[in-house]
């Protein structure tokens, strides 16, 4: 995935100095949903500004090709639509351009109420079963995954719900270790998430 995503970061620059594609001008479309600088103002949809452009690419490329189906989403204007149908109508340069910007901007922990005991046990388990590929807690960029580290509580548990019904595909060796998880571990983990380490 790596080798193709450096492509397409080859093929954006090239694309970039030919015709500029400029990300913070096409930001402003997602930002109506995702907030400005891609920091949500709605716990139902996920702050993204700080990911690093290559989970940002990674992430339209699961909703481009559909193997993760969105939910439908509201535009300021009231227009329905979905990150599937969003993304479907991007250039790869325009996705590059875009997710540059969004891996310029700073991400900022959601400060929500959360419960310290359940956080700790959430500590525990996701040091054990989740950090190798999510250190910190889901907090550090460079490994060009999803920050979950002060996520909104809502969207994360919208996310559990739909890898436990399969409706959102996980890669095997995560589901490995997904399924060795109790329902209490999970409720834990996202307490962990939550507090982003602040306990
Ligand atoms: C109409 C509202 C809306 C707009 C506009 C929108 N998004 Fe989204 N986006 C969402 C919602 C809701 C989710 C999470 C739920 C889902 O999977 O459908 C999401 C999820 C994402 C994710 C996955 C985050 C994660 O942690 O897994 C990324 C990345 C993303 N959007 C980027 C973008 C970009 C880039 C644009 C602009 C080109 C954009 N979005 C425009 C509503 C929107
Ligand atoms: C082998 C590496 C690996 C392990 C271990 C792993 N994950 Fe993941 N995780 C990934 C990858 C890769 C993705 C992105 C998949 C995608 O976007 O479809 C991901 C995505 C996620 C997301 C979605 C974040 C978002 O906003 O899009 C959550 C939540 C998550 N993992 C939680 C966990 C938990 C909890 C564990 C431990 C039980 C775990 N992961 C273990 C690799 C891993």
């Amino acid at each position: 995935m790596r080798k193709r995503a450096l492509l397409q970061l080859l093929l954006a620059a090239l694309a970039h100095a030919c015709w500029g594609a400029d990300g913070a001008q096409l930001a402003e479309r997602c930002n109506e949903c995702h907030g400005p600088g891609g920091r949500s103002e709605n716990p139902k949809v996920p702050s993204i500004g700080g990911f690093s452009d290559f989970a940002i690419m990674d992430l339209l490329e699961m909703y481009a090709s559909g193997q993760r189906p969105a939910r439908p989403a509201k535009l300021a204007d009231g227009t329905e639509t979905d990150m599937n149908e969003i993304v479907q109508a991007l250039a790869v340069e325009e996705i590059e351009a875009v997710a540059l910007y969004y891996s310029e901007q700073r991400w900022r922990p959601h400060a929500q109420a959360f419960d310290a005991a359940l956080a700790r046990r959430g500590a525990v388990v996701h040091s054990r079963k989740c950090a190798k590929c999510h250190p910190k807690g889901g907090s550090v960029p460079e490994v060009d995954l999803a920050i979950t580290a002060g996520q909104w509580r809502e969207y994360l548990e919208t996310e559990f719900r739909n890898f436990d019904a399969g409706t959102r595909p996980m890669t095997a060796k995560m589901q490995r270790k997904y399924e060795t998880l109790s329902a209490t571990d999970k409720r834990a983990i996202i307490e962990f998430y939550v507090s982003a380490g602040d306990f």
